[in-house]
């Protein structure tokens, strides 16, 4: 079997040091390693499998012979060098928001248009944002079978899609509130221990936010249909690990919620946890945290719409949001070359 150089770029961050972990857990065939991130962690090291790898700074790396770079480090450090790397002959499978909306890079959720990744004339490819991401796993299968007119979905994100400094900042106002000392906000606007925030990415013209657009768009690309209709509403939540969404959608054709259940139980990457008398619904931190499902719960037929279907969807942001897809577009890459 073809091994390949596989280079991740943030690989001290949140999600880069769950892609190390994936790509061992699942056996990625990994000829070498290589972990970058910026000058003020080089030197260190990170853990592969059983293994410590060396940190290296990227902005003296030569790419020259990675077969395959997987970026985490923000949408700047992507536009920097992800075309870098793709001039050397890498295939970059990135994780910023930063080639998205680009015709020319396809954006792919692994079970869901696998067949996008096959069109990269930039030799890039776009790993959605997380909770779109656990979305059209879900909503994918629907989309498919019966078409969805229009999606409306409140997400309950969690803080480690903010990265690090985000994960500390929860820990440490939870500790100094329940100590009685004060939580000075540092990443987020307002104190987020013991509160929830109706706030991510930045505030457009048009009165949404830019994360909140982002479903909009990118949802649009990879069901490869302009016309749905996205309205969401981003909420950062007080949790470490898990977004859950609350979604409610109108499909063209009508389809009852026990047939819902039957077509997701045997999606790809789904769990169904749909038993809520039994105590059975999906909670980041009973389900999502650390595993790679997306859980999928509370389905039932909206009262308010003769086509309308309302399901619950957690999944780990880190696992299946970033790190997990990424890897799963890097094994559709590697089976091209067997
Ligand atoms: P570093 O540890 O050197 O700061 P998170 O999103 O969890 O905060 O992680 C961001 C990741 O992106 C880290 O690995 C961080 O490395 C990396 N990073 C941030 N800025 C740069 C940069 N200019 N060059 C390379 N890596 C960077």
């Amino acid at each position: 079997m073809k091994q390949f150089k596989v280079a991740v770029v943030g690989a001290t961050g949140a999600v880069g040091e769950t892609m190390l972990s994936v790509l061992a857990e699942r056996k990625f065939p990994v000829s070498e390693l290589v972990a970058l991130a910026s000058e003020r962690s080089a030197g260190g090291e990170v853990a592969f499998g059983d293994d410590e790898v060396l940190v290296r700074d990227l902005a003296t790396f030569d790419p020259a012979g990675v077969d395959i770079a997987l970026f985490s480090a923000g949408g700047d450090v992507s536009k920097q060098y992800a075309p870098k790397f793709a001039a050397a002959g890498a295939v970059v499978i990135d994780n910023s928001s930063a080639f998205r909306r680009d015709d020319d890079v396809p954006l792919v959720v692994a079970e869901v248009n696998p067949q996008a990744l096959r069109n990269r004339p930039r030799g890039i490819i776009a790993n959605p944002n997380c909770s779109t991401m656990q979305m059209l796993v879900a909503l994918g299968p629907i989309h498919r079978a019966v078409g969805i007119e229009r999606i409306n979905v409140a997400t309950y994100q969690s803080v480690s899609g903010t990265g690090r400094r985000a994960l500390e900042e929860l820990g440490r106002q939870t500790a100094g509130l329940l100590n009685f000392q004060s939580a000075e906000p540092e990443v987020y606007p307002v104190q987020i221990a013991f509160n929830v925030i109706p706030h991510g990415g930045d505030f457009l013209d048009n009165g949404y936010t830019s994360e909140e657009m982002k479903r909009v768009w990118e949802t649009r690309k990879i069901l490869g249909d302009d016309t749905i209709g996205v309205n969401a509403t981003v909420v950062r939540v007080p949790v470490f690990y898990g977004h859950s969404e609350a979604v409610a959608i109108e499909t063209r054709d009508k389809l009852g919620a026990a047939d819902a259940r039957e077509l997701l139980r045997t999606a790809p990457g789904i769990e169904l946890v749909d038993e809520p008398r039994a105590g059975g619904y999906p909670t980041p931190v009973t389900h999502a945290s650390g595993r790679d499902p997306v859980y999928v719960g509370r389905i039932r037929e909206d009262l308010s719409h003769p086509r309308g279907l309302n399901l619950w969807i957690v999944a780990d942001n880190i696992r299946k949001g970033a790190a997990l897809n990424a890897v799963q577009i890097a094994e559709l890459i590697a089976a091209e070359a067997a």
